[in-house]
């Protein structure tokens, strides 16, 4: 059995300012990891940073938009710069564009929810992919938080859903052609945990009838999530690439 440990690995991570991607920084440091966190908000990487060292681990915070290019390119020369070379990529950062139909959002929208959830996470497996290319690493491991509104419909989330279904294929399509270069592409699909993403669902008068669609009858909690990062992130899943891993309650086995 490969080894879930992850201790010396850099692992880098988009989004995580707040909600999952502050969350997954503190447990993978927490396992010996070097965690390098990226996001717009600094302030609030700064502070988690600080917290990580505090707590022993090794961590820095880096200035990142991933709808722009040159600021992932930066973001990952600098992360490599103080960490060394990245070990796992984890395409996190993540937005919606509120309750609205596809008939409702307008083309900002479409714009912000693509360009943050689909093409920056291109953009960013991108830059990483070049960097093992060029380097001519082992290879590489890249994580991509998706969801489960990839498989099953929802109203009201257009087109934050759609992003993630094509974020899925992407990950499918990257296992692909990444495993010429031994990088392995899969993806977490959870559930609903509250976040700023999902205040607008699970803190709406929806909220009580939708978490009886949930088989196990609760919402997620970011620990529900650990174990199977751990298990991407590590070489206890050395033979994963292309999987989709739902961390739900059950609720995409929800009955119709
Ligand atoms: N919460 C859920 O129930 C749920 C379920 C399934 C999947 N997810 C996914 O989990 C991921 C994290 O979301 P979350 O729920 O943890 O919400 P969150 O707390 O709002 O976190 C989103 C993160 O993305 C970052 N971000 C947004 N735009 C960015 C940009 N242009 N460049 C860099 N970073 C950016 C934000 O940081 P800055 O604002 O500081 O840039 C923030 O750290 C998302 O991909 C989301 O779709 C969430």
């Amino acid at each position: 059995m490969g080894s879930f440990d992850i201790s010396g690995r850099h692992v880098a991570i988009t989004g995580a300012s707040s909600g999952f991607g502050h969350h997954f920084a503190g447990v993978l440091a927490s396992r010996g990891a070097k965690v390098s966190l990226g996001a717009r908000r600094v302030d609030k990487l700064d502070v988690r940073v600080q917290e990580i060292r505090n707590n022993g681990g090794q961590a820095a915070p880096f200035a990142l938009d991933v709808r722009n290019s040159d600021s992932i390119r930066a973001f990952i020369d600098a992360a490599e710069a103080a960490l060394g070379p990245i070990d796992v990529l984890i395409n996190n950062a993540g937005v919606e564009a509120g309750a609205k139909t596809y008939n409702m959002i307008d083309e900002d929208d479409w714009d912000f929810v693509m360009e943050t959830n689909l093409k920056g996470a291109w953009l960013t497996s991108k830059a990483y992919t070049e960097k093992i290319i060029q380097g001519k690493r082992k290879g590489g491991n890249i994580i991509m938080i998706s969801s489960i509104t990839d498989t099953r419909t929802i109203k009201g989330q257009f087109p934050y859903a759609v992003s993630k279904g094509a974020l899925t294929r992407m990950t499918e399509v990257m296992a692909l052609e990444g495993a010429k270069w031994n990088i392995r592409v899969n993806a977490l699909a959870p559930g609903y945990v509250l976040t700023d993403v999902s205040r607008i669902l699970l803190e709406s008068e929806r909220a009580p009838e939708f978490v009886k669609g949930i088989p196990m009858r609760r919402f997620g909690e970011f620990e529900d999530l650990d174990g199977p990062l751990l298990l991407l992130a590590s070489d206890a899943s050395s033979y994963m690439t292309g999987s989709v891993i739902a961390v739900d309650g059950g609720h995409i086995c929800a009955s119709l």
